[in-house]
């Protein structure tokens, strides 16, 4: 067995809103997997789904073999979910909190070790005995993060774990869950943070109005022709005015010195910027070309324009 969750035509209506059409994925054992999507594309639903929080209107889910709707109790056993939305109940501990959360998978003071490792790893050492409610909501979201890995799941899926989280953590966040990740678990993540999902996950899944538009190992996703466009950075030594008239269809951004001009690979290349620009007397003092990153691929993707 090499696939740890196993989504096959997965359909969800709410009243008349057709929110997944359709969703077939397998997210393989040991994968770090990124959904990415625009909001309200889906991604939280299929992960309810899968977590059994939400129930489908058709197709199946399994987590490692077991079928979320007919063997929940094994398959929520597989299974740690990071909500996205953040919900406690304000009177209990940051421990309290992480022990009933044990206790629903039957694990008692055997786990304590555990739960103290996972309050240190997140850094919540301090604020282990603390009310939730007096806890910061980065905090809390930390606490979200232990309560999915209270009973050692062999899947770990985070829906935006790293909403409203400062720099900081979200660094130190990435780094606990790369840990997990290096340990054998399997990492789903979805996230708005692009360039999080660029360096962490393998393959990535595209979401847009409930269907999968894209997926594809991350490489391959990059490697996509998005028409050949790329942005040229010119510094010059002095403003140009006016910028020739042959360049100044390509002109993305104009400020003073520094003008970008947006390449397609058809019309303009680099040389004929250079060569234009020279003609009209400027001196160049630096050229730099920004090359594809994850966010361009996603814009394209998702007002359907990449092949
Ligand atoms: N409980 C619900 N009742 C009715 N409609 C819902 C419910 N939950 C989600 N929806 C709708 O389903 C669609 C998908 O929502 P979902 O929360 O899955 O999106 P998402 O991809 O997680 O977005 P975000 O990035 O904003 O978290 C949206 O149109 C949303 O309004
Ligand atoms: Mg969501």
């Amino acid at each position: 067995m090499s696939t740890a969750i196993n989504i096959a035509q997965v359909h969800k209506y709410y009243g008349n809103l057709y929110a997944l059409k359709g969703i077939t994925l397998q997210i393989e054992r040991g994968e770090f997997f990124g959904l990415l999507g625009p909001n309200g594309a889906g991604k939280s639903t299929l992960i309810n789904i899968m977590a059994g929080l939400t129930r489908a209107n058709g197709g199946r889910v399994s987590i490692l073999d077991h079928d979320v709707a007919k063997h929940y109790r094994f398959a929520r056993r597989c299974l740690g979910v990071v909500p996205q939305e953040l919900v406690f109940d304000p009177f209990f501990t940051v421990r309290e909190v992480l022990r009933i959360q044990a206790g629903y998978f039957g694990l008692g003071p055997e786990n304590y070790a555990w739960i103290d490792e996972l309050i240190d790893a997140l850094m919540l050492s301090d604020k282990a005995d603390t009310n939730m409610r007096a806890l910061s909501g980065g905090m809390k979201r930390r606490v979200l993060i232990g309560q999915a890995l209270v009973h050692k799941p062999e899947v770990v899926v985070l829906d935006e774990p790293t909403a409203g989280v400062d720099v900081e953590l979200r660094k130190s966040l990435w780094a606990f869950i790369e840990r997990l990740h290096n340990e054998g678990h399997t990492i789903v993540l979805t996230t708005h943070y692009l360039e999080e999902a660029e360096a962490l996950c393998d393959r990535i899944a595209i979401l847009n109005h409930g269907q999968v538009i894209a997926l594809d190992t991350k490489e391959a996703l990059l490697a996509r022709d998005i028409g050949g466009k790329r942005s040229l950075h010119v510094t010059l030594a002095r403003p140009l005015d006016p910028i020739p008239s042959a360049l100044r269809s390509i002109v993305k951004k104009e400020l003073g010195y520094e003008i970008v001009f947006e390449l397609n690979n058809e019309s303009v290349s680099i040389l004929d910027v250079v060569d234009s620009l020279r003609q009209a007397g400027a001196t160049i003092l630096d050229l730099q070309t920004e090359k594809t990153d994850l966010e361009d691929i996603f814009i394209d993707l998702i007002q359907g324009k990449a092949s």
